[in-house]
């Protein structure tokens, strides 16, 4: 399996093909909700290739000012438990702290991929919402010092999104798991 970090432009036919397949076939997510030219030029896309076939993606987009969200994480069906996603959200998450490291990573996780992102280290901050449209449960998680969570919870918030009154993430049960993930990041030289 080949890991790469490209611009949209560098890969659209295969990430179209997962995500056409993913969630629009698998998952019968409307079409309206799944493609936005804007959204796809000012992103950064981590793809896995199985030979000249893309396999699986992941996207990475900047919200705001040091605020990236990690988004449309698929794989085809017949790649599945594999690490491919795993191995693609870590990729995101590093370049993220090299690039950009004061930027946390939140995501919308749907509630059967949540303990994939939880195995690498993000935390989860809300209870199940639904999402409309779609009507797929998902948590809200966050990748990040517990700083930026309080910081992240207060804009959200104002926002009137999901409600995040129980999140856990100032549990200090949470901090040696962030810990451990950077620590790992150090030692792959990363
Ligand atoms: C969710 C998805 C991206 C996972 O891809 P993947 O490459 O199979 O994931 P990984 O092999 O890295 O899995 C890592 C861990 O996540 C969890 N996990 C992944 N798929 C799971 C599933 N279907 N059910 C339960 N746990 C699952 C497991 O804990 C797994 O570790 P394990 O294999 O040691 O048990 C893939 O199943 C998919 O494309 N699903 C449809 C789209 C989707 O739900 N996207 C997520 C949007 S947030």
């Amino acid at each position: 399996m080949e890991y790469k970090r490209l611009k949209i432009d560098e890969c659209r036919d295969g990430v179209f093909n997962i995500r056409r397949k993913v969630f629009i076939e698998e998952q019968n997510c409307p079409e309206s909700m799944e493609w936005d030219e804007n959204e796809e030029q000012s992103s950064i896309y981590f793809v896995a290739f199985k030979g000249d076939l893309a396999v699986g993606c992941v996207r990475l987009r900047n919200i705001e000012k040091d605020l990236l969200k990690l988004e449309r994480v698929a794989v085809l069906k017949e790649f599945r438990r594999r690490r491919i996603a795993s191995d693609l959200i870590r990729e995101a998450l590093i370049y993220a702290q090299s690039e950009s490291p004061n930027s946390p990573v939140y995501a919308y996780a749907q509630v059967s991929a949540l303990q994939a992102y939880v195995n690498l280290g993000f935390t989860v901050l809300s209870k199940v919402w639904i999402e409309d449209g779609t009507f797929i449960p998902h948590q809200t998680i966050f990748w990040g010092t517990p700083i930026s969570i309080d910081t992240f919870l207060k804009n959200q918030s104002e926002k009137a999104d999901p409600s995040y009154e129980d999140y856990d993430a100032r549990s200090p049960a949470m901090l040696p798991k962030i810990e451990a993930f950077k620590q790992r990041l150090e030692v792959n030289n990363y």
